[in-house]
């Protein structure tokens, strides 16, 4: 299948793995790469730039295949070393970049010095139209029902993806609650280059995190995600559990006088307990309303194999059979 998208990063399915904190590591984005999609290392997950520096070293081992990285400006009192994540980026000679979490504006122009591809991820028209006008190669656009922060709009891929298609000249990639060829082929239709997903990846074999964030996976519906930290207005699509549902109690009795500091206990430093340790009520974790489309644990290559096997069925078959058993219409007055 060629694509934009496929273009665009040189790659062989339009299947990109959004970078995700604690999960972003080497195995998975070689994994990804690997398969004919697109892998990402999670930049600010290695904590240090010479880290990350240490990590994409690691990743090229695994594999020659293009793979990208993930920048997440995130707002905080003491911001990552930004600069230092940007160098050893460009030192690496990395030549793919997902930003996400706020305005890449600053970083663009060196970036493009060095021959790097950007794509924004984007949770409205708006910020993807902005992300295309200040020169983004592509944006992500991510639905209400993505897993992570799905922005404070609220609206799902079914309106966003062609409002998006609409507006945008740069090739975009649906992005939240992808599972499938099925969904593959609808954002094709509703004019996406392409799918990112997030979710899905971590209940695959390579995934680098304790079995029980799997099963947990394999297990939930897509009745258990919870919103929290609304009124914070940084509003995070997690997997319900017991810390989840105590922070949400904090949420409904502080009302508008909530701080960070009251939910801190529920979120802050709590996905190396989840996500390496196991422990599934530590409090919140990132996850898609796609939990409900995950029923088992296949290897990478299996699943992005299955995708594109599904899609290519469902466009050279199913889609092609409504064509041709169109009935004759009928006259009126018989
Ligand atoms: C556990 C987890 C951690 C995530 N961490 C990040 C992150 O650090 N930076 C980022 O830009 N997106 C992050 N995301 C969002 C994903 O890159 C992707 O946009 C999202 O998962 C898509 O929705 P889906 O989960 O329904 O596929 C994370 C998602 C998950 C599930």
């Amino acid at each position: 299948m060629q694509t934009r998208i496929t273009e665009l990063f040189g790659i062989e399915h339009p299947i990109i793995q959004g970078g995700m904190h604690m999960v972003g590591y080497a195995e998975m984005a070689a994994a990804v790469s690997n398969a004919g999609g697109l892998g990402i290392i999670t930049g600010l997950t290695q904590g240090t730039p010479d880290n990350l520096f240490r990590e994409i070293a690691r990743c090229r081992q695994m594999t020659d295949k293009p793979f990208g990285v993930n920048l997440t400006f995130l707002p905080a009192v003491t911001p990552p070393d930004y600069p230092g994540f940007v160098d050893a980026i460009i030192r690496s000679g990395i030549k793919i970049v997902e930003t996400a979490g706020n305005n890449p504006a600053k970083w663009l122009p060196l970036l493009k010095e060095h021959g790097i591809k950007v794509i924004h991820k984007c949770t409205s028209v708006r910020h993807s139209l902005k992300a295309e006008s200040i020169g983004c190669d592509a944006v992500s656009v991510d639905g209400f029902e993505c897993g992570g922060h799905p922005g404070e709009d609220d609206v799902p891929n079914f309106i966003l993806l062609p409002r998006a298609a609409e507006e945008l000249k740069i090739p975009f990639v649906a992005s939240g609650g992808v599972a499938n060829g099925k969904q593959l082929v609808a954002a094709l239709a509703m004019g996406a280059d392409g799918i990112n997903m997030g979710t899905r990846f971590i209940a695959t074999v390579e995934a680098p995190v304790h079995p029980n964030v799997k099963k947990a996976l394999v297990n939930a519906s897509e009745l258990d995600t919870r919103l929290i930290m609304r009124p914070l207005r940084n509003t995070e699509r997690v997997l319900t559990n017991a810390g989840v549902e105590r922070l949400l109690e904090k949420e409904r009795t502080l009302g508008a006088k909530i701080t960070f500091d009251d939910v801190a206990p529920e979120v802050a430093g709590v996905y190396p307990r989840i996500i390496k340790d196991g422990d599934m009520d530590a409090g919140g974790w990132s996850c898609g309303m796609v939990a409900g489309l995950i029923h088992d644990v296949p290897t990478v290559q299996e699943l992005i194999d299955r995708i594109m096997s599904e899609a290519d069925e469902i466009i050279r078959r199913r889609l092609d059979r409504f064509l041709r058993a169109r009935p004759t219409p009928v006259a009126a007055s018989a």
